[in-house]
């Protein structure tokens, strides 16, 4: 039985299996311009962020009904039970649909029938997090945020996402006053690619309460000392690091310093169709790679649900805690 734990860093989109996005093309008539499941595998050499984003932007193209992301998201949800996950806090890109011209209505039907779904079809309780693209402007960020306003019951958080250099956190201010006017939670990747000083502006400018990575913070003591006082969780995806270059090898990975250092870390997948595992199989490719104990990886597991927006369920999250105390390493 895998370790239970939540998966707070996880878009959707990059979920996409090879032989799922072969059969939506052929039930679409979406024409891909690979061959079979087995090239399309092999384009999976990526040599930065923006290679990877290149990737799986275009194979987008194969999600057009709600059906799609309905079943996209269920056989998600059903792989995450398997590897352990209690809760889900799933991200995703509404702006790379509609600019396909997917309406947002199709796109988050979609997905909120599969996640509605969850609790009593996979155990897995789920939370939904609406994400901009800040390779966009903040302009067409604004107007995504106001088309989803007749859908804010069934999202949790605004997140930012997509190509981080040049496109820095403050960028995004007046969406982000206007997500936490409206009562939503606040997340941003930071600090993946990008230097410290986006991770300062994520805190300072968009009032974000955890950092998606958040791994180059460990240049800078400083901001360290600062996540560390705040107990600012960041969400981790050791896998996704190793496959877009971040760092050479997992082996390499500063996870383990950063524990030590009493940074609130989490270990999460990211994209876990393109990047070579499922969030359990992470746990598993950590713990050999950087020799974790049983105990850090408890720790990991504990995090997940202090970290996880659970605030309207306390005895949920409680109850998940207990789960994580208990647990037997095999
Ligand atoms: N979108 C999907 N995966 C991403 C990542 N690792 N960083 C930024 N944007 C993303
Ligand atoms: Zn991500």
């Amino acid at each position: 039985m895998p370790l239970p734990k939540a998966e707070l860093h996880l878009h959707i989109e990059g979920t996409l299996e090879p032989e799922l996005a072969f059969a939506l093309a052929a039930r679409n008539d979406v024409p891909l311009p690979y061959a079979d499941t087995e090239e399309l595998r092999r384009a999976y050499l990526f040599d930065d962020l923006q290679s990877f984003l290149d990737l799986y932007y275009g194979l987008m193209a194969v999600l057009r009904t709600e059906d799609d992301f309905a079943e996209l998201a269920d056989a998600y949800l059903a792989r995450a039970a398997a590897q352990g996950v209690r809760h889900a806090e799933i991200f995703f890109d509404p702006q790379a649909h509609t600019a396909r011209g997917v309406p947002l209505d199709t796109v988050i039907d979609g997905l909120s029938r599969a996640l509605n779904a969850s609790q009593e079809r996979h155990g897995v309780s789920t939370r939904l997090i609406l994400c901009f693209l800040r390779d966009q402007s903040a302009e067409s960020a604004l107007a995504t945020l106001e088309a989803a306003k007749p859908h804010l019951h069934r999202i949790t958080a605004v997140g930012l996402d997509s190509a981080e250099v040049g496109h820095p956190p403050a960028k995004f201010r007046e969406v982000y006053e206007m997500a936490a006017a409206l009562g939503l939670r606040r997340v941003a990747h930071a600090g993946e690619e990008g230097p410290p000083e986006y991770i300062r502006q994520a805190l300072d400018i968009l009032g974000v309460e955890r950092i998606d990575h958040g791994l180059r913070c460990v240049e800078d003591p400083e901001l360290v000392a600062r996540l560390v006082r705040d107990r600012v969780p960041l969400t981790l995806c050791p896998l996704s690091n190793v496959r877009l270059r971040a760092i050479d090898v997992l082996e390499a990975h500063p996870l383990p310093r950063m524990m030590e250092a009493g940074l609130l870390c989490t270990v999460n997948s990211d994209d876990p169709a393109y990047f070579g595992g499922y969030v359990d199989d992470t746990f598993h490719a950590v713990r050999e790679a950087l020799g974790l104990s049983e105990e850090r990886l408890r720790e990991l597991a504990r995090n997940s649900f202090e970290a996880a927006f659970l605030d309207d369920d306390e005895a949920l999250r409680q109850r998940y805690l207990a789960e994580v105390a208990a647990y037997e390493f095999a």
